[in-house]
């Protein structure tokens, strides 16, 4: 795991698109993992800054994400097709076309997330899979006990991920119970995995999925098995972390550092 400590989000959330910039300049037609959530509304705003600005290349990325709650449809306000279409899809101009998320309304939930699998080999694979983590340590939906083996399915969410994210939904609404996730294999077969955290209340999940033991207990912890897994974080996200100093040497605000 290569951990990049910046001293605030502000920071962090440059740095992670950094890395999605340099990734579509170096392939313009590349396979992005996308994700939801409050922490990644600053990094698609930015994305799309840059995009307009003409510093990075978007129209010939492809995009896939992690997650959907079962039985919003698309035009569902509180969908995750909404987030992306309102916060990226939308702002940058993509054809729908090349823009995937499960079907949350679809009438097998079983069969679409093994559909959704298969898109992404068809596809050709995920070279940046984007990332946030849960209080409680989940990655995509797949809650604690998920298996690591696990391929795209339905999980069931647990009552702390509802009531975490009721926030996003109005007094009237119930956050759904069941959502279709991207599984822990198919996340770590992505090419390179970029995870972002950032505040207080992730430090704890953070140190458990850096420094902790690999387990489903943590199922970001499973992101030690990736093969290039970069996780950007703010200082608070950072607190908890017993080997920080080391971090902080190997990369000095965050940076790459050249050998020799
Ligand atoms: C949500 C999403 C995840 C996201 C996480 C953290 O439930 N399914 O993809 O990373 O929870 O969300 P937030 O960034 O709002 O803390």
């Amino acid at each position: 795991m290569k951990i990049l400590i910046l001293p605030d989000p502000a920071a962090a959330v440059a740095r992670c698109v950094e890395i999605i910039a340099q990734t579509l300049n170096e392939k313009p037609q590349a396979v992005l993992g996308l994700a939801t959530g409050g922490t990644m509304e600053p990094v698609y705003a930015r994305l799309v800054e840059r995009a307009r600005a003409g510093e990075v290349a978007v129209d010939r990325m492809t995009s896939f994400n992690l997650d959907e709650y079962v039985g919003l449809p698309p035009e569902h306000s509180q969908s995750y097709h909404s987030y992306m279409r309102e916060r990226l899809f939308g702002p940058l101009g993509l054809d729908p076309s090349r823009t995937h998320l499960p079907r949350g309304d679809a009438p097998d939930p079983a069969a679409e997330a093994a559909r959704y699998d298969a898109a992404i080999a068809q596809a050709g694979g995920i070279d940046l899979q984007l990332l946030g983590i849960g209080g409680n340590g989940h990655i995509g939906f797949n809650e604690p006990s998920s298996s690591l083996a696990s391929p795209t399915r339905v999980k069931t969410l647990t009552r702390a991920t509802r009531e975490a994210n009721a926030r996003f939904f109005g007094p009237d609404e119930t956050v759904p119970r069941f959502a279709i996730t991207m599984g822990i294999a198919t996340i770590l077969r992505s090419r390179h995995a970029v995870l972002l955290a950032t505040g207080t209340k992730k430090a704890t999940a953070v140190a458990a999925m850096a420094e902790g033991p690999l387990g489903a207990r943590c199922p970001a912890s499973a992101l030690q098995m990736h093969p290039r897994a970069t996780i950007v974080l703010d200082a608070e996200a950072a607190a908890d972390l017993e080997l920080r100093q080391y971090y902080e040497t190997a990369h000095p605000e965050g940076q790459e550092v050249t050998l020799g």
